[in-house]
Protein backbone atom coordinates (compact mmCIF):
# COMPACT_ATOMS: atom_id res chain seq x y z
CA UNK A 1 0.00 0.00 0.00
CA UNK A 2 1.65 3.56 -0.39
CA UNK A 3 2.12 5.41 1.91
CA UNK A 4 0.19 8.77 2.23
CA UNK A 5 2.38 10.71 3.74
CA UNK A 6 6.35 10.54 3.00
CA UNK A 7 8.87 13.36 4.88
CA UNK A 8 11.96 14.28 3.01
CA UNK A 9 15.06 15.36 5.49
CA UNK A 10 17.61 17.01 3.02
CA UNK A 11 15.38 18.69 0.86
CA UNK A 12 16.67 21.78 0.57
CA UNK A 13 19.78 19.73 -0.62
CA UNK A 14 20.41 18.60 -4.26
CA UNK A 15 19.53 15.08 -4.21
CA UNK A 16 16.56 15.84 -1.46
CA UNK A 17 14.87 18.33 -3.54
CA UNK A 18 14.55 15.84 -6.57
CA UNK A 19 13.23 13.45 -4.17
CA UNK A 20 10.46 15.54 -3.33
CA UNK A 21 9.97 16.74 -6.51
CA UNK A 22 9.33 12.97 -7.61
CA UNK A 23 7.71 11.90 -4.93
CA UNK A 24 4.68 14.79 -4.93
CA UNK A 25 4.84 14.06 -8.58
CA UNK A 26 3.59 10.77 -8.18
CA UNK A 27 1.11 11.54 -5.58
CA UNK A 28 2.68 11.55 -2.18
CA UNK A 29 1.50 14.18 0.41
CA UNK A 30 5.16 15.26 0.83
CA UNK A 31 6.42 17.14 3.71
CA UNK A 32 10.15 18.49 4.41
CA UNK A 33 12.29 18.58 7.26
CA UNK A 34 13.83 21.20 7.46
CA UNK A 35 16.14 22.93 10.13
CA UNK A 36 15.16 26.87 9.04
CA UNK A 37 12.23 28.21 6.72
CA UNK A 38 13.58 28.00 3.68
CA UNK A 39 10.67 30.42 2.47
CA UNK A 40 7.64 31.17 0.52
CA UNK A 41 9.35 30.16 -2.80
CA UNK A 42 9.66 26.67 -1.54
CA UNK A 43 8.11 24.26 -3.76
CA UNK A 44 6.71 21.62 -0.79
CA UNK A 45 5.08 21.74 2.53
CA UNK A 46 7.89 22.14 5.38
CA UNK A 47 7.92 21.74 8.78
CA UNK A 48 10.98 23.31 10.93
CA UNK A 49 12.71 20.37 13.29
CA UNK A 50 15.32 20.72 16.01
CA UNK A 51 16.79 17.99 14.02
CA UNK A 52 19.36 18.00 17.05
CA UNK A 53 16.13 16.50 19.47
CA UNK A 54 14.90 13.08 18.74
CA UNK A 55 11.42 14.07 20.56
CA UNK A 56 11.46 17.39 18.01
CA UNK A 57 11.68 15.01 15.08
CA UNK A 58 9.24 12.35 16.95
CA UNK A 59 6.33 15.58 16.61
CA UNK A 60 7.15 16.24 13.46
CA UNK A 61 6.84 12.47 11.95
CA UNK A 62 3.43 12.35 14.23
CA UNK A 63 0.88 11.82 10.85
CA UNK A 64 3.83 10.19 8.69
CA UNK A 65 4.21 7.21 7.00
CA UNK A 66 7.47 7.28 5.77
CA UNK A 67 10.44 8.99 5.81
CA UNK A 68 13.19 9.38 3.12
CA UNK A 69 16.36 10.78 4.86
CA UNK A 70 18.57 12.14 3.06
CA UNK A 71 20.74 14.76 5.20
CA UNK A 72 23.97 15.36 6.40
CA UNK A 73 26.60 16.92 7.13
CA UNK A 74 27.47 17.28 3.07
CA UNK A 75 31.84 18.87 3.70
CA UNK A 76 34.25 16.33 3.25
CA UNK A 77 36.77 18.84 4.54
CA UNK A 78 34.54 19.95 7.49
CA UNK A 79 34.13 16.04 8.94
CA UNK A 80 38.37 15.96 8.90
CA UNK A 81 38.36 19.11 10.50
CA UNK A 82 35.94 17.94 13.31
CA UNK A 83 35.55 14.20 13.27
CA UNK A 84 32.56 14.70 15.76
CA UNK A 85 30.69 17.19 13.94
CA UNK A 86 31.03 14.42 11.55
CA UNK A 87 29.76 11.58 13.69
CA UNK A 88 26.53 13.89 14.46
CA UNK A 89 25.99 14.96 11.35
CA UNK A 90 25.43 11.50 9.89
CA UNK A 91 25.07 8.84 12.19
CA UNK A 92 23.93 10.74 15.15
CA UNK A 93 21.32 12.52 12.77
CA UNK A 94 20.63 9.01 11.46
CA UNK A 95 19.89 7.67 15.04
CA UNK A 96 17.71 10.47 16.24
CA UNK A 97 15.75 10.19 12.68
CA UNK A 98 15.53 6.12 13.53
CA UNK A 99 14.50 6.99 17.17
CA UNK A 100 11.82 9.20 16.19
CA UNK A 101 10.26 6.92 13.38
CA UNK A 102 10.19 3.69 15.74
CA UNK A 103 8.34 5.83 17.84
CA UNK A 104 5.64 7.16 15.54
CA UNK A 105 5.75 3.95 13.55
CA UNK A 106 7.46 5.57 10.21
CA UNK A 107 9.70 3.18 7.85
CA UNK A 108 12.91 4.41 7.52
CA UNK A 109 14.25 4.81 3.80
CA UNK A 110 18.30 5.91 4.19
CA UNK A 111 20.22 6.97 1.02
CA UNK A 112 23.58 5.98 1.27
CA UNK A 113 26.72 5.67 -1.02
CA UNK A 114 28.72 3.59 -3.31
CA UNK A 115 31.38 5.26 -1.47
CA UNK A 116 30.75 2.40 1.70
CA UNK A 117 32.83 0.20 -0.70
CA UNK A 118 37.10 0.52 -1.06
CA UNK A 119 36.32 0.58 -4.73
CA UNK A 120 38.24 -2.62 -5.63
CA UNK A 121 35.26 -4.28 -6.95
CA UNK A 122 33.00 -4.16 -9.97
CA UNK A 123 29.35 -4.55 -10.33
CA UNK A 124 28.88 -5.35 -6.57
CA UNK A 125 26.15 -6.42 -5.32
CA UNK A 126 23.44 -5.45 -2.56
CA UNK A 127 25.65 -8.77 -0.22
CA UNK A 128 28.55 -6.99 -0.81
CA UNK A 129 30.28 -6.06 2.99
CA UNK A 130 31.48 -2.41 3.12
CA UNK A 131 35.06 -2.05 3.30
CA UNK A 132 35.37 2.25 3.48
CA UNK A 133 38.35 4.02 2.33
CA UNK A 134 37.69 7.03 3.90
CA UNK A 135 35.47 8.75 6.65
CA UNK A 136 32.49 9.69 4.82
CA UNK A 137 32.30 5.85 3.75
CA UNK A 138 33.12 5.05 7.45
CA UNK A 139 30.23 7.58 8.57
CA UNK A 140 27.84 6.40 5.63
CA UNK A 141 28.19 2.50 6.65
CA UNK A 142 27.68 3.36 10.18
CA UNK A 143 24.26 4.96 9.62
CA UNK A 144 23.57 2.43 6.93
CA UNK A 145 24.13 -0.04 10.22
CA UNK A 146 22.16 2.11 12.57
CA UNK A 147 18.98 1.86 9.95
CA UNK A 148 19.46 -2.02 9.19
CA UNK A 149 19.75 -2.87 13.19
CA UNK A 150 17.64 -0.02 14.99
CA UNK A 151 14.70 0.59 12.48
CA UNK A 152 11.71 -1.11 13.39
CA UNK A 153 10.82 -0.97 9.74
CA UNK A 154 13.47 0.25 6.98
CA UNK A 155 15.59 0.01 4.20
CA UNK A 156 19.23 1.42 2.82
CA UNK A 157 19.59 2.42 -0.61
CA UNK A 158 22.96 3.31 -1.87
CA UNK A 159 23.38 5.22 -4.97
CA UNK A 160 26.36 6.81 -6.66
CA UNK A 161 27.42 8.68 -10.24
CA UNK A 162 24.62 10.96 -9.64
CA UNK A 163 23.80 13.39 -12.11
CA UNK A 164 20.70 15.61 -12.00
CA UNK A 165 19.61 19.52 -11.05
CA UNK A 166 19.18 21.59 -7.58
CA UNK A 167 15.29 21.74 -8.01
CA UNK A 168 15.91 25.24 -5.84
CA UNK A 169 18.74 27.01 -6.78
CA UNK A 170 19.75 28.46 -9.85
CA UNK A 171 23.30 27.01 -9.94
CA UNK A 172 25.38 23.98 -9.26
CA UNK A 173 25.98 21.22 -8.53
CA UNK A 174 27.80 21.35 -11.59
CA UNK A 175 31.37 20.72 -11.20
CA UNK A 176 33.34 17.91 -11.59
CA UNK A 177 34.66 16.85 -8.34
CA UNK A 178 37.45 13.72 -7.83
CA UNK A 179 33.81 11.83 -7.07
CA UNK A 180 31.88 10.41 -9.67
CA UNK A 181 28.34 13.17 -9.06
CA UNK A 182 27.66 16.05 -11.38
CA UNK A 183 29.78 15.11 -13.91
CA UNK A 184 27.41 15.19 -16.92
CA UNK A 185 26.11 18.58 -16.06
CA UNK A 186 29.48 20.21 -15.78
CA UNK A 187 30.21 18.74 -19.07
CA UNK A 188 27.50 19.59 -20.79
CA UNK A 189 27.46 23.50 -19.40
CA UNK A 190 31.39 24.06 -20.92
CA UNK A 191 30.32 22.37 -24.43
CA UNK A 192 27.49 24.40 -24.49
CA UNK A 193 29.19 27.41 -23.73
CA UNK A 194 31.45 27.08 -26.48
CA UNK A 195 34.80 25.88 -24.19
CA UNK A 196 36.52 22.61 -24.10
CA UNK A 197 35.73 20.36 -21.17
CA UNK A 198 39.04 18.39 -18.88
CA UNK A 199 37.98 14.24 -18.04
CA UNK A 200 40.21 14.16 -14.87
CA UNK A 201 41.77 10.45 -15.37
CA UNK A 202 43.92 8.91 -12.42
CA UNK A 203 44.30 5.90 -10.74
CA UNK A 204 43.50 7.85 -7.24
CA UNK A 205 40.00 9.10 -8.38
CA UNK A 206 36.70 7.90 -8.33
CA UNK A 207 36.90 6.35 -12.26
CA UNK A 208 34.46 3.93 -13.04
CA UNK A 209 30.82 3.68 -11.38
CA UNK A 210 26.90 3.15 -12.49
CA UNK A 211 25.18 6.58 -12.45
CA UNK A 212 21.74 7.27 -11.89
CA UNK A 213 20.00 10.53 -12.59
CA UNK A 214 18.69 11.55 -9.30
CA UNK A 215 14.86 11.72 -10.42
CA UNK A 216 15.16 7.51 -10.55
CA UNK A 217 16.29 7.97 -6.78
CA UNK A 218 12.88 9.21 -5.92
CA UNK A 219 10.98 6.81 -7.76
CA UNK A 220 12.78 3.98 -6.40
CA UNK A 221 12.00 4.81 -3.29
CA UNK A 222 8.70 5.30 -4.13
CA UNK A 223 8.47 1.85 -4.97
CA UNK A 224 10.70 0.81 -2.08
CA UNK A 225 8.23 2.47 0.19
CA UNK A 226 5.15 0.73 -1.90
CA UNK A 227 6.77 -2.73 -1.83
CA UNK A 228 7.55 -2.67 2.01
CA UNK A 229 11.18 -3.89 1.67
CA UNK A 230 13.76 -4.43 3.73
CA UNK A 231 17.66 -4.53 4.35
CA UNK A 232 19.94 -2.86 1.31
CA UNK A 233 19.09 -1.96 -2.11
CA UNK A 234 21.09 -0.73 -4.75
CA UNK A 235 19.67 2.28 -6.90
CA UNK A 236 22.50 1.96 -9.62
CA UNK A 237 22.21 2.76 -13.09
CA UNK A 238 22.63 -0.23 -15.42
CA UNK A 239 25.82 0.73 -16.92
CA UNK A 240 29.34 0.51 -15.51
CA UNK A 241 31.38 3.15 -17.19
CA UNK A 242 34.78 4.97 -16.71
CA UNK A 243 34.91 9.26 -16.89
CA UNK A 244 35.77 8.97 -20.57
CA UNK A 245 33.02 6.55 -21.54
CA UNK A 246 30.09 8.33 -19.85
CA UNK A 247 31.94 11.93 -21.49
CA UNK A 248 31.50 10.19 -24.57
CA UNK A 249 28.13 8.85 -24.18
CA UNK A 250 27.03 12.57 -22.78
CA UNK A 251 28.60 13.76 -26.22
CA UNK A 252 26.11 11.61 -28.20
CA UNK A 253 22.77 11.97 -26.47
CA UNK A 254 23.14 15.83 -26.23
CA UNK A 255 24.87 16.27 -29.69
CA UNK A 256 28.01 18.05 -28.73
CA UNK A 257 31.34 17.47 -30.18
CA UNK A 258 33.80 14.95 -28.50
CA UNK A 259 36.74 16.60 -30.19
CA UNK A 260 36.16 19.15 -26.90
CA UNK A 261 37.54 16.93 -24.43
CA UNK A 262 40.51 16.59 -22.79
CA UNK A 263 42.07 14.00 -20.96
CA UNK A 264 44.32 14.74 -17.48
CA UNK A 265 44.76 14.11 -13.94
CA UNK A 266 42.89 16.50 -11.37
CA UNK A 267 44.21 19.54 -10.41
CA UNK A 268 46.35 19.30 -7.32
CA UNK A 269 43.32 21.85 -5.46
CA UNK A 270 41.06 19.06 -6.14
CA UNK A 271 42.53 16.28 -4.40
CA UNK A 272 40.71 15.61 -0.93
CA UNK A 273 42.77 14.72 2.23
CA UNK A 274 42.13 10.82 2.02
CA UNK A 275 41.68 8.44 -0.25
CA UNK A 276 39.04 7.83 -2.73
CA UNK A 277 38.11 4.04 -3.98
CA UNK A 278 38.43 3.63 -7.64
CA UNK A 279 35.67 1.20 -8.38
CA UNK A 280 32.22 2.15 -6.85
CA UNK A 281 29.90 0.44 -9.43
CA UNK A 282 27.61 -1.06 -8.57
CA UNK A 283 25.14 -3.51 -9.39
CA UNK A 284 21.37 -2.90 -9.63
CA UNK A 285 19.57 -6.33 -10.77
CA UNK A 286 18.37 -7.89 -7.68
CA UNK A 287 16.84 -4.42 -6.10
CA UNK A 288 15.48 -3.67 -9.49
CA UNK A 289 13.56 -7.28 -9.95
CA UNK A 290 12.56 -6.91 -5.97
CA UNK A 291 10.88 -3.20 -7.34
CA UNK A 292 9.41 -4.32 -10.08
CA UNK A 293 11.50 -2.41 -12.33
CA UNK A 294 14.80 -2.80 -14.58
CA UNK A 295 17.86 -0.84 -14.52
CA UNK A 296 18.01 1.97 -16.71
CA UNK A 297 21.28 2.11 -19.33
CA UNK A 298 23.61 5.04 -19.08
CA UNK A 299 21.86 6.46 -22.65
CA UNK A 300 18.66 6.36 -21.12
CA UNK A 301 19.79 8.20 -18.07
CA UNK A 302 21.64 10.25 -19.88
CA UNK A 303 18.39 11.13 -22.24
CA UNK A 304 16.61 11.54 -18.73
CA UNK A 305 18.95 14.38 -17.79
CA UNK A 306 18.29 15.65 -20.76
CA UNK A 307 14.78 16.15 -21.49
CA UNK A 308 15.23 17.42 -17.25
CA UNK A 309 17.31 20.45 -18.63
CA UNK A 310 15.11 20.91 -21.96
CA UNK A 311 11.76 20.44 -20.08
CA UNK A 312 12.66 21.96 -16.73
CA UNK A 313 10.71 18.82 -14.83
CA UNK A 314 12.50 15.96 -13.72
CA UNK A 315 12.29 12.80 -15.65
CA UNK A 316 12.09 9.69 -13.37
CA UNK A 317 12.59 6.49 -15.54
CA UNK A 318 11.30 4.17 -13.14
N1 LIG B 1 25.23 13.99 -4.39
C1 LIG B 1 25.70 12.79 -4.68
O1 LIG B 1 26.32 12.58 -5.74
C2 LIG B 1 25.47 11.65 -3.73
C3 LIG B 1 26.08 10.42 -3.99
C4 LIG B 1 25.87 9.36 -3.10
C5 LIG B 1 25.06 9.54 -1.99
N2 LIG B 1 24.48 10.76 -1.76
C6 LIG B 1 23.67 10.90 -0.55
O2 LIG B 1 22.50 11.67 -0.84
C7 LIG B 1 22.17 12.45 0.30
C8 LIG B 1 21.95 13.88 -0.12
O3 LIG B 1 23.15 14.39 -0.70
P1 LIG B 1 23.17 15.80 -1.45
O4 LIG B 1 24.31 15.78 -2.40
O5 LIG B 1 21.81 16.10 -1.95
O6 LIG B 1 23.53 16.78 -0.25
P2 LIG B 1 23.37 18.36 -0.12
O7 LIG B 1 22.95 18.99 -1.41
O8 LIG B 1 24.62 18.88 0.51
O9 LIG B 1 22.19 18.52 0.92
C9 LIG B 1 22.34 18.22 2.27
C10 LIG B 1 21.02 18.43 2.97
O10 LIG B 1 21.11 18.02 4.33
C11 LIG B 1 20.57 19.03 5.15
N3 LIG B 1 21.18 18.99 6.46
C12 LIG B 1 22.51 18.98 6.74
N4 LIG B 1 22.71 18.88 8.06
C13 LIG B 1 21.50 18.81 8.63
C14 LIG B 1 21.05 18.71 9.96
N5 LIG B 1 21.90 18.65 11.00
N6 LIG B 1 19.72 18.66 10.18
C15 LIG B 1 18.85 18.72 9.16
N7 LIG B 1 19.21 18.83 7.88
C16 LIG B 1 20.52 18.88 7.62
C17 LIG B 1 20.84 20.33 4.40
O11 LIG B 1 19.97 21.33 4.89
P3 LIG B 1 20.33 22.92 4.91
O12 LIG B 1 19.77 23.48 3.62
O13 LIG B 1 19.62 23.40 6.12
O14 LIG B 1 21.83 23.04 5.00
C18 LIG B 1 20.54 19.89 2.98
O15 LIG B 1 19.15 19.90 2.74
C19 LIG B 1 23.31 12.29 1.31
O16 LIG B 1 22.91 11.40 2.32
C20 LIG B 1 24.43 11.70 0.49
O17 LIG B 1 25.28 10.87 1.25
C21 LIG B 1 24.67 11.81 -2.59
Amino acid sequence: MSPRRVAVTGATGFVGGTVASVLSARGHDVVCLVRRDPGPSFPWATRVVDSADAASLAVSLEDVDAVAHLAILNDFHRIYADRRAGWDGFVGLTRRVVDAANATGATVGYVSTDWVFDGTGHLVTEDEPPNPVNYYGVLKAASELVVLERARSGFVARVGGVQGLHQTRDTGPRSQDVGFGYFVLALVDALRAGGRFTVWEADDINAVATPVVSPEIGALLGRAFDAGVEGVLHFAGGTAVTRRELAHATCEVFGLDAEMLDFQPPPEEAWLPAPVPYDTSMSGEATMARLGTRTHSVVEQLDALRRELDEGTPVPLS
